[in-house]
Formats: structure tokens, sequence, C-alpha cells
């Protein structure tokens, strides 16, 4: 069970095998989404506007700490996926992993 820690809230919580850090995040009521998708969340289908539920991943091997990108993340989130951020609901860690929240 991979454990994620939120890097700006100092919390670390459990993680189910195939949980999400967006789940996590949830568990540790810990709010990701931000302006208009704070207003009209998607309750984790990958749909939400603007910076979504967008974490930055702090592990030096981003590609296997978490799960491949859905293709939400590719169409919808094409920016944020490019800068090196991942949709939290979209995710799950393999391993331990450190995430770091948008302010
Ligand atoms: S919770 Fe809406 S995009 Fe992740």
């Amino acid at each position: 069970m991979p454990k994620i820690t939120f890097e700006m809230e100092s919390v670390t919580v459990d993680v189910p095998d195939g949980g999400t850090i967006w789940d996590a995040a949830g568990k540790a009521r810990i709010v990701l989404q931000r302006g208009f998708a704070a207003a009209h969340p998607c309750s984790g289908k990958g749909t939400c506007s603007g910076m979504a539920c967008a974490v930055f991943l702090r592990t030096g091997d981003p590609v296997n700490a978490v799960s491949p990108p859905t293709w939400r993340e590719k169409f919808f989130h094409r920016r944020i996926f490019k800068s090196g951020k991942r949709l939290a609901c979209q995710c799950s860690p393999r391993h331990d992993l450190t995430v770091v929240t948008m302010p």
C-alpha cells in the first residue's frame, strides 16, 4: 500500500492499491481543485477546467512512480501534462510518493 505525502500540507496518507492521488487527498481532507474547478468539480472524472486537480510529482522517476497518463490528461489537460504535472484523479501511485499541490 503506497503512501502519499502532500508536501505543502505536511500530511502523509496510505492509498489502497489502485487508488488515486485524488482519493488520498480526499482522505486527508485536502481540496485540490482551485478557481473555477472548485466551483464545478468533476468528482474525479478528469474533466475539471483550468488547473483542475493538478499536482507536481516530487520524484526522480515520474514515469514509473505513477500509472501512465490517461487520454483525458493528454486530450483535455494537455498544457498541464506537458508542464510535468499530473491530474491527481487520473494517476495511481506505484510507490511511496511526495506530491506538491498547486497554490
Ligand atoms: S477532479 Fe476534476 S479533473 Fe481531477
